[in-house]
């Protein structure tokens, strides 16, 4: 009798997908819909058919993966991403062609915001091509049509949406200038003649997929990115998946909140010195676009919550930055030192939660992370990040449910509605 667990360890072997992430009950529900679109009823004829046909399992593939994205996420990367391109890579290679990479690209979402962080920096589309790659052909014909609805636009600040997008019924069609930077192109991350060739890539969006593997998997998934960037390149991962990094040989780069990596060899810091004179450096138009996500501030219903949930002073909100580049250096121990001391010295605050729970998810500490995300909330009810950080931690204690409930109240905090 085929059991489901044969289903979830061909899709750990075929994809990385580790069902102690999503919940095997995550696999099950997969699996039982490819059989009724298949018109079989016995799971063992099911299983027959699916290790028979390729296309079958691109379909099962299709039907398993977790496409949760949206424009901007994780902002601070973009930023950063246009400073390092505009201010350090351009003016040293004044004739190069920069190669950039997202895998996994989803439905496009992360590469077209690579694009635009990229061009309202002034950076010049001709000197630039993003390579968007990803195991799902459903997602990838999505993001070849660049036609987006609400849930794309999940960032308070859509100053991009105005200038890139034009309406198309009740959805926004992206422009061609940006559409134009990108290619996709369907492939495994994990299939052992994945991009063969030589190519090698000046920046890696490598973001909210490592965290679906196991730890050998993980690895191998590393070893690829490796391979695939160049010597003193940039690697972006997911808030949560900072620490695999560091097991690595990279390490931090620096960024604030940007969650880039540089491998160790590289990482020194005259790598960029004297690179570009100082008067043909300025800063970025593209801040405008991609500036830091909002901080946690007032929200409606405020007024009935804790006074922690006001505004920090500004002296409190530098603290917490320096403890957020504490975090995002790697010093994990240090900024969540830091940041108890903030909380017992100057009382309960949304961002100061947020941090530690970060840094407890970056550690591999998930249940003390998920706490943490709940006190966040209990101050913040519509804290768009903790919401969804705290939904991946119910998904991969096999919680579909509880993550599908967080999933709609960040969906419904985006959209200004109650939460
Ligand atoms: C949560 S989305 C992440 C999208 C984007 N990077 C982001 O952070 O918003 C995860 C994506 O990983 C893709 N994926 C999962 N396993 C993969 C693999 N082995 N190779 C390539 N893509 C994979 C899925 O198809 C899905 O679109």
């Amino acid at each position: 009798m085929t059991a489901i667990v044969e289903f979830a360890s061909l899709l750990e072997r075929t994809m990385g997908l580790s069902a102690d992430t999503v919940g095997l009950s995550y696999i099950e529900s997969a699996v039982k819909a490819r059989l009724s679109a298949c018109k079989l009823i016995d799971l063992e004829d099911y299983w027959e058919y699916v290790r028979a046909s390729k296309t079958e399992l691109q379909e099962l593939i299709d039907a398993v993966i977790v496409p949760e994205t949206w424009f901007f996420r994780d902002r601070e990367a973009f930023s950063a991403l246009a400073d390092e391109a505009y201010n350090k890579w351009l003016p040293a290679h004044p004739d190069g062609q920069m190669r950039l990479l997202s895998l996994p690209c989803a439905t496009g979402e992360e590469p077209y915001s690579m694009a635009m962080a990229l061009l309202a920096a002034g950076f010049p589309g001709s000197l630039f091509r993003i390579d968007a790659i990803d195991i799902s052909v459903r997602m990838l014909k999505r993001a070849e049509e660049a036609v987006y609805g609400r849930n794309s636009f999940r960032d308070k600040d859509l100053d991009f949406r105005d200038r890139f997008f034009e309406p198309a019924g009740s959805e926004f069609r992206l422009a061609k200038t940006v559409r134009r930077q990108v290619r996709f192109h369907q492939g495994n991350l994990l299939d052992p003649r994945f991009m063969p060739d030589a190519t090698t890539y000046d920046f890696i969006f490598c973001r909210n997929v490592l965290i679906y593997f196991d730890r050998a998997t993980q690895d191998r998934a590393v070893h690829v990115l490796t391979r695939l960037l160049k010597a003193d390149a940039l690697l972006f991962v997911g808030p949560s998946e900072s620490g695999l990094l560091l097991s690595h040989d990279f390490v931090p780069a620096e960024l604030p909140l940007a969650f880039a990596f540089r491998k160790k060899a590289h990482a020194l810091p005259e790598l960029h010195a004297g690179l570009a004179p100082p008067s043909r450096r300025r800063r970025l138009s593209a801040r405008a676009i991609a500036a830091p996500a909002a901080r946690p501030a007032v929200r409606q219903g405020a007024a009935s919550r804790p006074a922690a949930t006001l505004r920090q002073p500004a002296a409190m909100e530098t603290v917490l930055d320096e403890i957020a580049g504490l975090a995002n250096q790697g010093r994990l121990s240090e900024a969540i030192q830091r940041c108890e001391e903030f909380l017992r010295t100057r009382g309960p605050s949304a961002r100061a939660y947020y941090l530690m729970g970060l840094a407890h998810d970056a550690t591999g500490m998930h249940q003390e992370a998920e706490q943490y995300y709940r006190k966040v909330l209990y101050l913040d009810p519509g804290h768009h990040e903790a919401l969804v950080h705290l939904a991946f931690l119910l998904e991969q204690q096999g919680d579909a449910a509880g993550a599908q409930r967080l999933h709609q109240r960040a969906k419904r905090a985006n959209s200004g509605g109650r939460v």
